[in-house]
């Protein structure tokens, strides 16, 4: 009985913060995530053009980026200064916060879905909000950082098993083509507290 109780209380946190070792206390994430708001809001809905949406992305893909930035692997003038000062627990805890948000996204009036770029959508919607658990959502972010990411991933100044061979497949104009059509997505996140 004790078992079958600790097992599925396991496997909501476990759903919830996507690590094996390390619960997320999303509380204490709200408090670290004063340290980002000025930039992605507390919501998670990005202040300033050039830094992405993160509210309501799954907390497996947040914190494999903040700690790609801290241990260097993926590297920006300002997230990777961040990062260095956060230790996994801080990051599965502001991961919590902006997980725990709601994103939701619709094309515009007119634009239809079944346009959507093919080879994408299985893995980040029509929409642009992810299909699976450890893909991001790529709606309404700027053409600007999501053709920047897919050159990333193409040089390999960003890796990852998937979308290093996806972008390696991809020119400069199926690249903006495919920025473009995320980008003109609507994004709404509900802030959760
Ligand atoms: C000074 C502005 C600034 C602050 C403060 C900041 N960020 Fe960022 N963040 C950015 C920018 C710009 C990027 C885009 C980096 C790139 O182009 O690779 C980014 C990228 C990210 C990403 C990657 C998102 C994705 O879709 O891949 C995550 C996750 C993130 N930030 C989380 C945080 C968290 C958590 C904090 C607070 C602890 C924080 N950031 C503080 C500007 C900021
Ligand atoms: C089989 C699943 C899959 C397919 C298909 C796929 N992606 Fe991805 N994509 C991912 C995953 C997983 C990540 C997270 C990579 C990481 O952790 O660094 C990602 C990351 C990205 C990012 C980085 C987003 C950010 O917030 O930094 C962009 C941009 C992107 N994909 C665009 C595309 C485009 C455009 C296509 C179609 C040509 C595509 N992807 C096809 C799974 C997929």
């Amino acid at each position: 009985m004790k078992t079958t109780i600790l097992l599925i209380l396991g496997g909501v946190f476990f759903a919830q913060v996507a690590t094996a070792d390390i619960v997320g206390d999303r509380e204490n994430g709200r408090k670290v995530a004063r340290q980002c708001k000025t930039c992605h809001g507390s919501d998670g809905l990005a202040k300033l053009p050039i830094a992405p949406h993160i509210g309501g992305e799954p907390a497996e893909y947040l914190i494999r980026q903040l700690t790609a930035f801290r241990d260097g692997e993926r590297h920006h003038e300002m997230m990777s200064v961040v990062a260095s000062g956060l230790d996994d627990q801080s990051i599965a805890d502001v991961a919590a916060w902006y997980a725990g948000h709601i994103a939701s996204a619709s094309l515009k009036p007119g634009v239809n879905a079944a346009d959507a770029p093919e080879a994408c959508v299985g893995c980040h919607g029509s929409t642009g909000i992810a299909e699976i658990e450890d893909a991001p959502n790529l709606a309404g972010e700027t053409a600007m950082y999501i053709d920047t990411q897919l050159k990333a991933f193409r040089l390999g100044k960003r890796h990852h098993e998937i979308m290093s061979d996806v972008a390696a497949d991809l020119d400069d104009a199926e690249i903006r083509a495919f920025a473009q059509w995320y980008a003109q997505s609507n994004l709404s996140v509900e802030a959760v507290e």
